[in-house]
């Protein structure tokens, strides 16, 4: 069974078709990247698999029996679908602590919330540095923390729009390495990234969009290869 389907998706934006007949499914323990040109509809995926967007058409399920296209964002993101945003959306007014605290949510008490922040910041390497700030953070390291807030509530689905966007090539391979450790049998990473090195370093398959369809889907040497893809997206 997949972990997440996407069933012939249709989102129109007025007259514009944004995304036009999508299907794909990502397995349980698999990372997936989305690629594409710009304007190809990745982060309009995005948008609908955590409830922002409603589709014309189709569906998104989570397992055999959840519908999210039926579902609140909150229900969605109970359900076990966080979402690590293009642009930081941390507090910066708040500590490293605090917005991790946040992000794991009502259901723990207070011993088990601070165990999971202890675990969550050994994760994103940031331990010894929970009193700083948000706001006082490098771009790169309030990446980190933006996908430690989106781990603290250990999530069954992780989706990351453009995790490495703005980062140096030491930051890039520090966060390859974080995404690889965030695989397990049970969870599934879907992400959106522009480097293709990054994207070649942890998944195990490309999906490449191109207005809002799939281009191709295999894995990474197979998408360099592909007349195709090389036409709309790589060749540039
Ligand atoms: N809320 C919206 N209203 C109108 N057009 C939108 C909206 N969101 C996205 N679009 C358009 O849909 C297309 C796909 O956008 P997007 O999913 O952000 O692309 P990508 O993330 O692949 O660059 C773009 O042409 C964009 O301008
Ligand atoms: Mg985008």
């Amino acid at each position: 069974m997949s972990a997440l389907v996407v069933e012939n998706l249709e989102v129109v934006f007025g007259r514009f078709r944004a995304i036009d007949g999508l299907s794909l499914a990502v397995d349980p323990g698999e990372v997936r990247a989305v690629i594409g040109p710009n304007g190809a509809g990745k982060t309009t995926l995005l948008d609908v698999v955590s409830g922002i967007t409603k589709p014309r058409g189709g569906r998104v399920m989570l397992g055999d029996t959840l519908d999210l296209t039926r579902c609140s964002e909150a229900e969605i993101a109970r359900a076990g679908v966080r979402r690590k945003f293009q642009k930081p959306s941390v507090f910066p007014a708040l500590t490293i602590r605090e917005n991790l605290d946040i992000g794991c949510g009502a259901g723990l008490g207070p011993a088990e919330r601070s165990a999971r922040i202890a675990e969550v910041l050994a994760e994103i390497g940031l331990s010894g540095r929970e009193d700083a700030l948000a706001g006082s953070l490098a771009h790169g390291e309030k990446q980190w923390l933006e996908i430690g807030v989106v781990l603290a509530s250990d999530p069954k689905i992780i989706l990351l729009d453009e995790p490495v966007a703005g980062l140096s090539d030491d930051e890039t391979g520090r966060t390859a390495a974080l995404i690889l450790s965030l695989r397990r049998p049970d969870r599934a990473i879907l992400v959106i990234e522009h480097d293709m090195a990054f994207v070649e370093a942890i998944a195990d398959r490309v999906t490449v969009l191109h207005e809002g369809r799939t281009l191709y889907e295999g894995g990474m040497r197979g998408a360099r290869e592909d007349a195709r893809v090389i036409e709309v997206f790589l060749g540039r």
